[in-house]
Formats: structure tokens, sequence, C-alpha cells
């Protein structure tokens, strides 16, 4: 494939034929779209084989800001290792595509969005998804790989129920900057506040740009948060502009929407331990905080069903509540977050 792309649009439902130069691919549907690209379920003409063709919305910003580079060669070195990353068959750099294995399924934010994750999953098989993610997090850390953007929307669950991490553009290795030698800051937010990464999932470390293996820990211990508890990790209040939201996480230490119903004990001490907003109290890498889930899932005392766990807080009783997820919220338990006491 080489020449002018043309991305859109696509998912009319039926099959459309999007102009590549080359023709090697059909596209099908539009599957997905971020921050910086699009995703299109697409056939290659040349084998019949459906790929997923991820392209993006700006192609010099993606190219100058060295995302393309990160993640077709991270994704290339990394699918050998783990078969949790999308395997890349094909990639162009101008202009710039990749194409990769397409996984049916949805991601873990469709099915926090439409429920189905709680109505279909116990909560130790939710805690075992997130177990199942650290493992091809465990092989990019075990590269010096920190994926920097950990978050529902980059877990897929495929329909055959593995386990996916997707989305390794903002990948960065730790030690070195081979892939992103003119790393230009992501800024999503609407206000040019750069942030390398999505602010409810970042820890505080990675505001700064200073991020190490355990930032990624930090953020699926945020997923893990929200998978148990049934409710976002943090709840921005819609008025707050991204500079006072930043403010506000690096003030509070993190702070975590409070939190009822009750986990068990053991989850809640892994929890905490993976989302301190202090490094050096956390699980160090994706391997320790695998280590420590697998474990409690193995371990002998019998974890409530998910459906005791999943009492709203006016329904629980004190015997119901063997503890409580982190309350630095205000005594309210309100959805969204009042910002005046950290102002
Ligand atoms: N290999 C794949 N198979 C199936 N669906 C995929 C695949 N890769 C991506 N998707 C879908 O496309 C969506 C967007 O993909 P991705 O997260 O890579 O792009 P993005 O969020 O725009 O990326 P970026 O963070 O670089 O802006 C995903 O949330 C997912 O729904
Ligand atoms: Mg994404």
């Amino acid at each position: 494939m080489s020449g002018e792309t043309t991305s859109t649009p696509a998912n009319q439902g039926n099959s459309v034929e999007i102009k590549y130069s080359g023709s090697r691919y059909k596209v099908i549907d539009r599957i997905g779209s971020g921050g910086q690209a699009c995703v299109d379920l697409a056939i290659d003409t040349t084998n019949g084989v459906r790929v997923a063709l991820k392209l993006p919305h700006d192609n010099q910003n993606y190219l100058s800001g060295g995302y393309f580079d990160r993640e077709h060669a991270i994704l290339r070195t990394l699918s050998q290792h783990t078969k949790q990353v999308p395997q890349l068959y094909d990639f162009q750099r101008s202009p710039p595509y990749l194409a990769m294995h397409f996984i049916p399924g949805k991601t873990i934010y469709a099915k926090i969005e439409d429920k189905t994750i709680y109505e279909q999953y116990s909560l130790d098989e939710r805690v075992a998804m997130i177990a199942a993610v650290c493992a091809p997090l465990t092989a990019a850390h075990m590269m010096g790989i920190i994926h920097r953007d950990i978050k529902p929307d980059n877990i897929l669950l495929s329909d055959d129920k593995e386990l996916y991490l997707i989305d390794w553009a903002l990948a960065k290795k730790t030690l070195e900057t081979i892939y992103a030698p003119n790393e230009t800051p992501f800024s999503g937010q609407s206000d040019g506040t750069q942030v390398v990464g999505t602010l409810r999932y970042c820890p505080p470390e990675q505001l700064d740009g200073s991020c190490t293996l355990s930032s990624d820990v930090y953020s699926l211990g945020a997923v893990l948060y929200e998978l148990a508890a049934k409710r976002p990790f943090r709840n921005f209040n819609s008025t707050l502009n991204p500079a006072q939201r930043i403010r506000m996480i690096k003030a509070a230490n993190g702070f975590i929407t409070y939190v009822k119903p009750a986990v068990p004990a053991g989850l809640l001490s892994i929890l905490e331990k993976a989302y301190s907003p202090k490094q050096r109290t956390r699980f160090a890498n994706a391997y320790e905080f695998g280590f420590a889930l697998n474990e409690y899932l193995n371990s002998t005392s019998p974890h409530p069903p998910s459906g005791k766990n999943s009492q709203s807080h006016t329904n629980c009783t004190p015997e119901q509540e063997p503890c409580t997820l982190l309350a630095r919220e205000p005594s309210t338990a309100t959805e969204s977050v009042s910002t005046s006491p950290l102002e």
C-alpha cells in the first residue's frame, strides 16, 4: 500500500471500498476511533486475511511526535514474546498505517459502559482479567517498555475470552529514547496542557513526565478498581479544566472516588499497593502485580461472589463491609468530585 489514503467514512454497515493507492486493503467497517487514530476492519486482498488497519487522524503529528516509530517497533518486537499483543502484519511510514491482527471482541471500556462486565463476570473473574493483562505487560516491562496509557479503552476482551493489551503509541523505553527521539508530549487537553497519557488513570509522577514501570501498575490498578468497585477511579467534575484536574491529582495524592461496596480485604490491600501515589510503596512492575493477583485468586479463603459485592451503598450492612476502599473524599459519597478542599 502506498500513496494517498482516505480513511473516512467507514462504518456504514455495508462493505465499503475505501481508496488506498495500491488497493491492498478493502475496508469493511470502522471498529474504533481514539485520540489519535481510527481503526478499520479490512481485508488484505492479497491473502483474504482480516486485519485491523490503524490510520492516524493527523499523519504529520503521528510521525513527527514519534508515535508511529514507537508503535510499529514495539508491536513488532513485543508480539513475538506474547500472544496478548496484536501481531503486526504490515506497516508503512508515509503515509503511515499499521495493519495488525484483528481481534473480534470488545474493549473493557465498552463492557463497563454497557455493564456486561459486571453482569456476566464474577468479581474473581474480573480480577482474573487484570491478572491476565499483567502477562503482556510483564513481557513489555522485561524489555524496559512502559505502556503509559493503560485504561479500559486499551484492553480488549476477545470473543474467545482472551485479554489483549493494545495501543502502544505512547509507549516508551525506560533508559533510552530510540523509539521517540523527538517526543512531543501528547496534548489531549483542550487548554493545551501537556500530559502523556490519560488523566483519569495517570499516576501523579506521570504528570511530570517521570514514568517508571510502576506507573503502568498504577494505571492498571485503577482499571482493577473500576472492575472491583463498579465505579470510576476518578470521577472528575465536568466543570474542571485539565490544569485543575492535574492540580487535584497532585494535591490529593491521586484522590480516589469514595467507594462502597467493600471488596475482600486481600484484594483491598493489593489495590492499595497498586495505585499507591508513592512509587516506592507500589508494586515495582507488572510481574509483581500479577503475582499478587494470582496468589489472591489461588488463596484458599473463599472470596464473596460478585453478587454480594455489588450491593449498593445504602443496602450494605456493617457485616457486608469488611473494609472500605480508600475514603479520601468528603463524607458525602457523590459521583462527582468537589474541588473546594483541594483548590
Ligand atoms: N487489533 C485490533 N483488533 C480489534 N480492534 C482493535 C484493534 N486495535 C484497535 N482496535 C479498536 O480500535 C480502537 C482504537 O484503537 P487504538 O486504541 O489503537 O487507537 P487510539 O486510541 O486512537 O490510539 P492512540 O492512543 O494512538 O490515539 C480500540 O479501542 C479498539 O476498539
Ligand atoms: Mg486507544
